[in-house]
């Protein structure tokens, strides 16, 4: 058995709606991990008398939490992440799609995964949610690759057939349909792993495709299914005159059976009512990427009214749209688009949104995303002073939050000073 001695902070309820309230905040905390679980936690005083033998790493002042949970990434954009000048349609064409056309090597595609899966580890995040590319090898890559570090992770092959999307990126309605169920047989539920029936979005896919999917998805309901929605006002328009007949975009997904209660709709801005009214109803998740939204110029999504509304919300980065590896980089722009939208989100919200709220996106939070007798070591430990800039606001702090608020806003991999997987470290 080993002790981590540190602060501590975990939820006990949902700090979107309870802010600091739903949180448990030990200064002086202890989090005892066997075969990879976690198997005490509290104050560190009366669990370190309750296991006296065991091995103590003490980390001082450093803050150990859940790791990081990214609800929505494409490791494929790993190399082309800060990509200038476009907004989404024009930056799939010119930066994406030729991107994604590389990983028809599957040397090329295993380079990528491991380096995507290097940097989210320094970054402190443990597990997430990745889209791969057409190529079934590139989930290969990724699977093989996350299993080899220990991780619990989720991906699926990203299915275009549609002429909107390049030739070399293109697959049919059959071929989406074989190849991503020989995937999840191959990965659904082996080690740490889960895979994600992918359909890009409903404008690179025709009809048929989107329901080959629909009936894989019904064949296999305790899947994810992960999708892009309502991202950019253009992108919405060139829905509508490809599906004339459709309500609205969601409805382009829930026509084809794509829409259900482990749907993962990353962005979610543009919402009409009845969408809203709709993903509430079935207890779809949706994946808010703060910097991609500004990145690519795409708009203010509303954590606040949709938390309200009862809808799980998981935050992510969705690089390379999005223009940071770092969950903490994250929450800061979900910050400053809250203060755009509806007023400030707390620090224990944001940080539940990046823990708690994104494993509850990919339904696996009751694995990971938190600190409770049973769950997995998935761990980080977090310098409060990663930098000078970082360090002297800290220590005018009155209180915890206060002196979170800080590396929440100017933190990044620096701040990441330790990450354990299933109660191994890796950094
Ligand atoms: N919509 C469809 N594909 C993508 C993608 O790769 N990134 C983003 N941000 N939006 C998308
Ligand atoms: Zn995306």
């Amino acid at each position: 058995m080993e002790i981590l001695l540190g602060q501590v902070l975990r939820f006990a309820s949902d700090a979107r709606i309870e802010g600091p309230s739903a949180a448990r905040h030990d200064r002086q905390g202890a989090v005892a991990i066997e075969a990879g679980k976690i198997v005490d936690v509290g104050p560190a005083e009366a669990v370190l008398a309750r296991h006296p033998q065991a091995h103590r790493t003490d980390l001082g002042e450093k803050l150990i939490s859940a790791g990081f949970i990214d609800a929505h990434v494409h490791y494929p954009q790993t190399a082309i992440i800060a990509s200038w000048g476009k907004r989404l349609i024009d930056w799939l064409n010119s930066y994406t799609f030729p991107e994604e056309m590389r990983f028809a090597d599957p040397a090329y595609a295993a380079e990528i995964a491991s380096r995507y899966l290097d940097l989210a580890l320094a970054h402190g995040t443990t597990s997430m949610c990745s889209y791969a590319t057409i190529h079934s090898s590139s989930v290969d890559a990724f699977m093989g690759e996350a299993a080899r570090r220990g991780m619990r992770a989720l991906s699926g092959r990203t299915c275009m057939d549609r002429d909107t999307a390049p030739a070399g990126l293109r697959d049919t309605a059959q071929a989406a349909y074989d190849e991503s169920k020989s995937l999840l047989t191959r990965w659904h539920g082996r080690d740490r792993l889960g895979y994600v029936i992918t359909p890009r979005f409903s404008p690179t896919s025709t009809p048929d495709q989107l329901l080959a999917l629909g009936s894989l998805w019904a064949e296999h309901p305790d899947c994810l299914m992960q999708t892009h929605l309502s991202e950019q006002v253009d992108e919405i328009a060139w829905v509508k005159s490809l599906y004339p007949a459709a309500r609205d975009y969601l409805d382009t997904y829930e026509t084809f059976g794509l829409l259900g209660e482990n749907g993962v709709y990353g962005h979610a801005i543009h919402l009409e009512p009845r969408e809203i009214a709709r993903l509430r109803d079935v207890g779809a998740g949706l994946a808010h990427c703060p910097t991609s939204n500004t990145f690519i110029g795409s708009g203010l999504f509303d954590a606040a009214g949709l938390a309200s509304a009862g809808i799980r919300i998981g935050l992510a980065t969705d690089t390379g749209g999005g223009s940071s590896f770092s969950m903490l980089r994250t929450m800061a722009a979900a910050y400053e688009i809250g203060q755009l939208r509806r007023g400030a989100l707390h620090p224990a919200a944001l940080w539940y949104l990046a823990t708690v709220g994104a494993a509850q996106v990919l339904r696996i939070d009751q694995a990971v995303g938190n600190i409770a007798v049973g769950m997995e070591a998935d761990l980080i430990a977090v310098d409060l002073a990663s930098t000078p800039a970082i360090a002297q606001r800290a220590e005018r702090a009155g209180d915890f939050w206060e002196a979170l608020f800080p590396t929440i806003m100017m933190g990044d991999d620096r701040a990441i000073a330790g990450v354990w997987v299933a109660g191994r470290r890796m950094k």
